[in-house]
């Protein structure tokens, strides 16, 4: 059996044989035998926008690994400055790697000034602190315009590192604005998820010291989060990033499509969702109305595992010792029956809808006392790794500039019709 597809235009009888290379097949050989036929595929459900060698997934299985080490050694072993790292130059750092690029990261942490008082506290008090974000990464541009210069691999490497170092100064400068409280400077004595808490929450001490259970439980869901393969604000990353913009207006374009509440903001949407549905008793009639198409179960689904997602486990776990730690959450028992009732049922299981990584991620936020609208930023900070690493690997492969066809079904040509002849349209 040979490792190849066979087209044929039946128009002509001409057919084109493509190996099948890496999973897929090239667009080059039907290119060749159907000129402007266009392979149509809504939301690229079956198309591979290129290779990559950062993240593999394997829907069917539940498998998940960065660079081939599998996602849940690394939530157990690592740390989000390291799987960054490995995303980014594609193998764990040895201890001075690791040294350096900690020392770079630590020392970019700040933001400017103005940038700060003038830009991010120009909005108004109750803004969300996504759309706080999604704008000052765009702004931030404007503080290093040699960004532009996306071909010297040095200029790149050092926007990389201002990006990693500052959103979580950006997005707890944002949490602090919404809640009336005074912008906390980063710490640089502490690790990077240590300082991102004492940005969050420090008060009036000299010092913020959090419980070592607390600052686990974040850098594994840091590290969890930090890339996906093709999801759809990678994939935004990487088409905006074909057009050679800036990778502050890169990542501010991606962190727009996380926002979404069928992407990132699902964890915000899970945590309003198990409050409406408020008890147990509920749940049943919860479920009916999803099965009747009125709502979704939000946290569940996902477009490439048709199985429980690998993260989503690990998350579950977590969890338990944050409960230990901080009390168990009422609406934890309202998701594991939701998951229990949902695993049993026809409709999902015909569907192959499973937990995925925001069922249960909420909950721990909620647990470690960040405010629900907090939630999506959570998930953009580690993110902020996996989209720039895609960044590189699409400008070192000198990929051309994303441009698909569509199928054209307007209306044919047509001439124009003065205002005083017109009828409404139906
Ligand atoms: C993330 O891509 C990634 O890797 C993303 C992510 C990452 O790390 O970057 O993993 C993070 O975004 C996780 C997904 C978070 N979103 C949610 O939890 C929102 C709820 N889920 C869905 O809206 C949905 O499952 C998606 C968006 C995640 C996936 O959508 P698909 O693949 O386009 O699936 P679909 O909408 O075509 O649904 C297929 C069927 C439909 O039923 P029928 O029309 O066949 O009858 O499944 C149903 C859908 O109605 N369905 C759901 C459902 N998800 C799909 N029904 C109820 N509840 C749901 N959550």
């Amino acid at each position: 059996m040979t490792e190849s597809i066979t087209i044929t235009d039946n128009r002509t009888g001409e057919s084109v044989e493509i190996p099948i290379l890496n999973g897929g097949v090239d667009s080059g050989g039907w290119a060749k035998l159907l000129g402007n036929v266009w392979f149509s595929d809504d939301a690229f459900s079956h198309t591979a926008i290129g290779e990559s060698s950062i993240t593999q997934i394997v829907g069917a299985e539940g498998i998940l690994r960065y660079r081939g080490y599998p996602i849940e050694q690394l939530a157990l072993r690592s740390t989000y400055l390291e799987v960054a790292y490995l995303l980014l130059f594609g193998e764990l750092p040895t201890p001075d790697q690791f040294d350096g690029w900690r020392d770079e990261i630590t020392h970019h942490t700040y933001i400017h000034e103005n940038f700060r008082k003038r830009f991010m506290e120009s909005f108004r008090y109750d803004a969300h602190p996504m759309g706080v974000l999604v704008s000052s990464l765009a702004a931030l541009s404007t503080y290093y315009p040699e960004a532009k210069d996306i071909e010297d691999p040095e200029v790149r490497m050092r926007q990389i590192v201002r990006l990693i170092a500052k959103v979580p100064t950006m997005a707890a400068a944002a949490h602090r604005f919404s809640i009336g409280m005074p912008f906390v400077y980063p710490d640089n004595d502490l690790d990077f998820t240590s300082n991102f808490l004492s940005m969050m929450f420090r008060v009036a001490e000299p010092r913020y010291h959090c419980h070592p259970a607390v600052r686990r439980a974040l850098e594994i869901l840091f590290i969890l989060h930090a890339d996906h393969s093709q999801n759809c604000s990678t994939t935004t990353a990487r088409v905006v990033g074909s057009a050679h913009a800036d990778p502050y207006s890169v990542v501010a374009a991606a962190c727009a499509a996380l926002y979404g509440p069928r992407h990132g903001g699902a964890n915000e949407a899970v945590l309003a969702m198990l409050r409406d549905i408020g008890s147990y008793e509920n749940v049943d009639p919860f479920i009916a109305d999803v099965k009747a198409g009125k709502c979704r179960l939000m946290g569940f689904g996902h477009r490439v595992y048709k199985n429980y997602d690998p993260r989503a486990r690990i998350i579950k776990e977590a969890a338990d010792e944050v409960f230990q730690l901080a009390g168990r959450s009422p609406l934890l028992d309202i998701a594991l029956k939701l998951e229990e009732v949902a695993l049993a049922d026809e409709y999902f299981i015909s569907r192959r809808l499973y937990p995925n990584v925001d069922f249960y991620s909420g909950l721990i936020y909620e647990a470690l006392k960040f405010p629900t609208n907090m939630f999506t930023v959570l998930f953009a900070i580690p993110r902020t790794a996996g989209w720039l690493a895609h960044w590189s690997e699409m400008l070192e492969r000198s990929s051309r500039i994303s441009r698909p066809r569509q199928l054209y079904v307007g209306h044919p040509e047509r001439d124009y019709v003065p205002m005083a002849e017109r009828t409404p349209s139906a």
